[in-house]
C-alpha cells in the first residue's frame, strides 16, 4: 500500500494538499485530526474535563469510532453517532489539542491509523504520522508556513464562511496550538529527521501538491 504521511502545524494547508493529493492519486485522504476532534466532542458532550486524564481514559473504553466515506467525504462516527458537523466548532481546536496529549487517546486512535494505512493507499494528514504512526514510510512531509502566513489564511476561510475574526486573536490561538502541540511528552508535532520539509508561505496550493507528487 502507498501511505503518504503530511505533517506539520495548525493552518499549514495540509488538509487541502492531502485532499487534493488523495484525488488527483485516486487515493483516500485520512484526516487524522478529525479523529482527536471527534474525541473532544465527544468528551465535551459528556461532560468530561477534556485535561482529566482519568475521566478521558474511562470514557475512551465506551468509544467506539468509525471513519467512513459518504460522497468522498470522511465521516467520523462515534457510538453510530456522525460527529463530522462538530469538528470544526470554535471551541473544539483547543479541546482536540488538549485531549491529544493523553497516551490513552493517542495510542487508541494510531492503532485504527495503522489499521487504515495497512489496508488502503492513503494520505494522512497530522502531526506524528512520519514520526510514529507509519515511520516506516518513504513519503514523508512536513508542511508548514510563518504562523502570520497561517493565520492570514485562515482569516480568510473565516471570512469566506461569513464568521469575522480578528488577526491578532487568531495568531495567538495558533502559536498557542503549536506550542501546545509540540511540547507535549508523547509523540508531539516534530518533522521526522527523513521527512521533506516544505515552507508554503510563498507557495500556491497547486504548486505544493505537485512538489509532492514529483517526489512519489
Ligand atoms: O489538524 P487539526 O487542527 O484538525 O488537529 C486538531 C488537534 O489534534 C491538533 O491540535 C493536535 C491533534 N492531532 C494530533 O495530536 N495528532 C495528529 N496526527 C493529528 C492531530
Amino acid at each position: 500500500m502507498i501511505n503518504i504521511a503530511i505533517d506539520g502545524p495548525a493552518g499549514a494547508g495540509k488538509s487541502t494538499i492531502a485532499k487534493l493529493i488523495a484525488k488527483k492519486k485516486g487515493y483516500i485522504y485520512l484526516d487524522t485530526g478529525a479523529m482527536y476532534r471527534a474525541i473532544a466532542v465527544w468528551c465535551i458532550k459528556a461532560g468530561v474535563d477534556v485535561n482529566d486524564e482519568k475521566a478521558v481514559s474511562q470514557i475512551l473504553e465506551t468509544v467506539e469510532m468509525d471513519i467512513v466515506y459518504i460522497d468522498n467525504v470522511q465521516h467520523i462516527l462515534v457510538c453510530g453517532e456522525d460527529v463530522t458537523s462538530k469538528l470544526r466548532e470554535n471551541n473544539i481546536s483547543k479541546a482536540a489539542s488538549d485531549v491529544s496529549k493523553h497516551p490513552c487517546v493517542r495510542v487508541k486512535m494510531v492503532e485504527l491509523q495503522r489499521l487504515f494505512a495497512k489496508k488502503h493507499d492513503v494520505v494522512l494528514d497530522g502531526r506524528d504520522i512520519g514520526t510514529y504512526v507509519l515511520p516506516d514510510t518513504p513519503y514523508k512531509f512536513f508542511l508548514t508556513a510563518t504562523p502570520e502566513e497561517r493565520a492570514r489564511r485562515r482569516k480568510l476561510d473565516l471570512e469566506k464562511t461569513g464568521q469575522s475574526a480578528d488577526f491578532n486573536v487568531i495568531l495567538e490561538e495558533i502559536k498557542q496550538r503549536d506550542y501546545n502541540d509540540s511540547h507535549r511528552e508523547f509523540a508531539p508535532l516534530k518533522q521526522a529527521d527523513d521527512a521533506v520539509f516544505i515552507d508554503s508561505s510563498d507557495m500556491t496550493i497547486d504548486q505544493v501538491a505537485e512538489f509532492i507528487i514529483d517526489r512519489l
